[in-house]
């Protein structure tokens, strides 16, 4: 039982009325990893996490954390489990501190000493004794993973944790779940439509679209160990003849990412091959890189459309 996998889903399914929002989902995270669980809107990450907390019954299938049985083996099975599901709700007008003291006091107790560490972990030790209605939305999402850390779980579920953040605190949640990873005792589960953003952190993902899983792998089996888009960058004036050029000399389908920047998949050809033909029909390459698919690429691919996550 103690070897048994964090969290394991097994062919889960959700109806509400004639809507299939969760369609034969499994998956196995394993432990000291973090799993990234990506998707548009209305995908079913939501609610996926909350079948697997046990929130709301599954039409079908089951879930397991560290070997029990969420619907069976309820209390067990959670008991390891920190989670954050949507916004956070705190009392707004106590601080940091006495928020995640009262929650601690809730479940049976906490010392001093952990709610200190994990404010630290999260960044808000300097802040722990302001009140939480002058936090930023950042801020009280990073409380809202200091309440989840707060037992020491060993399992994290985390839903959208960026979501509403800028760029600084996003970033803050990153080097958060790196930091997490890296202290090596807590395996993440989190879901996210930010798919650049996961990149970064996960080492493998789930990617759902409608409720089915398109996909799912380590990011090496996703992405490919080696670099092989092409990235070129031209004139906005002269960019969809580069792409028509490209097209009929290499016979494979450029992307136009954005005016004057095309990205083709390498084949027997590379940079120099793609500089050459460009040059050679007076279309000045302004620059020219190798790098590995993105994620976001990768969708485009499984889905035919251009996402709506980044
Ligand atoms: N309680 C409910 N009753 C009816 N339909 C629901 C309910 N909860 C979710 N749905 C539907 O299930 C589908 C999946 O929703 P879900 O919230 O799980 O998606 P999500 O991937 O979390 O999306 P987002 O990125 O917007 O948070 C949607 O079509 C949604 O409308
Ligand atoms: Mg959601």
């Amino acid at each position: 039982m103690e070897t048994a996998a964090p969290l394991v889903a097994s062919g889960l399914t959700k109806r509400f009325g004639s809507r299939t929002a969760v369609q034969d989902l499994s998956l196995t995270v394993e432990e000291g990893k973090v799993y990234g669980f990506l998707g548009p809107n209305g995908a079913g990450k939501t609610t996926t996490i909350r079948m697997m907390l046990g929130l709301i019954r599954p039409s079908s299938g089951s879930v397991r954390i560290f070997g029990h049985d969420v619907r069976r083996e309820f209390k067990a099975a959670i008991r390891q489990v920190g989670a954050l599901v949507e916004g956070p709700a705190f009392y707004p007008f106590l601080t940091a501190h006495a928020n995640l003291k009262l929650f601690g006091v809730l479940s049976g107790g906490v010392p001093t000493s952990r709610i200190d560490e994990v404010l630290e972990l999260v960044g808000l030790r300097a802040r722990a004794g302001q009140r939480v209605d002058g936090f930023s939305q950042g801020m009280r999402q990073r409380l809202g993973i200091a309440l989840a850390l707060l037992e020491a779980p060993r399992l994290l579920l985390l839903d959208e944790p960026t979501n509403g953040l800028d760029p600084q605190g996003t970033r803050e949640v990153r080097e958060l779940l790196r930091r997490i990873r890296d202290e090596g005792r807590t395996t993440v589960f989190v879901s996210s439509h930010l798919l650049a953003e996961m990149e970064r952190i996960c080492d493998r993902v789930a990617v759902l679209t409608q409720g089915r899983m398109l996909r799912e792998g380590s990011l090496d089996d996703l992405l490919g160990h080696e670099a092989d888009v092409v990235e070129i960058e031209v004139s906005a004036a002269d960019d969809e003849r580069a792409r028509s050029l490209l097209r009929e000399r290499f016979g494979a389908e450029p992307r136009l990412v954005r005016r004057g920047h095309l990205e083709l998949r390498k084949g027997r050809f590379g940079p120099a091959d793609v500089n050459g033909v460009l040059v050679g029909e007076g279309i000045a390459v302004e620059g020219l890189g190798l790098r590995r698919r993105t994620l976001e690429q990768v969708f485009v691919e499984l889905t035919g459309e251009t996402s709506d996550i980044q």
